[in-house]
């Protein structure tokens, strides 16, 4: 099965398959938000929204061990995730898309591992699936806009948007977008032996970086304008992913703990 984390406006990938049932599940670390489960051509899909229906949860509120523990209770194996983002770069584009391949982590108050009782140290060489980027990047070919291969998501504590001096820092350090949901749930998964991958969807350029202030209404436009282009991408990425994972997720807690 595929879990797909929705972002912000990408609801409609439910409505290109066929609904089975819609549920909440009970996890160890809470309840998770209504999930769709629906078939997309011959493979069963698991949506879940992040931010729940309705946009109730800001960022640093989400429970995200709940959202990645009820996809994997389901039977997910893999997991598309979707973050609209600022660019750190003119040259990144609002309605682009970058598939990130690192992460700098500048959260500070969300649980960020499932491990509060053992010692498990998982590897994040290579933070996002390679086999899932490859998929959506080739998958990308044919879908109408920008697909940035590689980039690095530079994850915020929000819910406030960013300094010109952090996003200066940013920039330095190497990063190319930064939004506020994709940590801890890329390490989440991980550390659940489950593939992760995200679609970053570019919806603004980050403070500073234009002269304009930010807000959260052009980030909502812009992902409105790309939706189409956003949920063709996933769908392509879904039908195309090989049945067979060939990377480092499906194994990551060997030589994470104390033999
Ligand atoms: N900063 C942080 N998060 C975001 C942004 C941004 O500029 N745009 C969309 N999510």
């Amino acid at each position: 099965m595929m879990g797909i984390i929705g972002g912000t406006g990408v609801y409609q990938i439910v409505e290109m398959g066929d609904l089975k049932e819609k549920k909440v599940l009970n996890t160890p670390f809470g309840e998770s938000p209504p999930i769709s489960i629906f078939m997309l051509e011959d493979q069963e899909v698991a949506f879940l929204p992040r931010h729940k229906e309705g946009h109730d949860h800001p960022p640093h509120m989400i429970n995200y061990r709940a959202n990645v523990y009820a996809l994997k209770m389901l039977g997910a194996e893999r997991i598309i995730a979707t973050n609209a983002v600022g660019s750190l770069d003119e040259s990144l584009k609002p309605g682009e898309f970058l598939i990130p391949d690192d992460f700098l982590d500048f959260t500070r108050t969300r649980p960020f591992t499932f491990y509060d009782d053992r010692a498990v140290h998982v590897d994040v060489t290579q933070p996002y699936c390679p086999q899932m980027r490859e998929t959506i990047i080739s998958s990308g070919e044919k879908v109408d806009g920008t697909v940035v291969e590689n980039g690095v998501y530079v994850c915020t504590e929000g819910p406030r948007f960013e300094t010109p001096a952090e996003i200066r820092m940013y920039r330095q350090m190497g990063g190319s977008v930064v939004g506020m949901t994709g940590l801890p749930e890329v390490v989440l998964a991980r550390e659940l032996e489950m593939c992760y991958a995200t679609i970053c969807m570019v919806s603004n350029y980050a403070a500073s970086v234009s002269p304009e202030k930010v807000t959260i209404d052009e980030v909502f436009e812009v992902v409105e304008e790309k939706k189409k282009e956003l949920i063709h991408l996933m769908y392509n990425s879904i039908v195309n992913i090989p049945e067979e994972r060939d990377c480092p997720c499906s194994f990551a807690l060997e030589g994470a703990e104390i033999d």
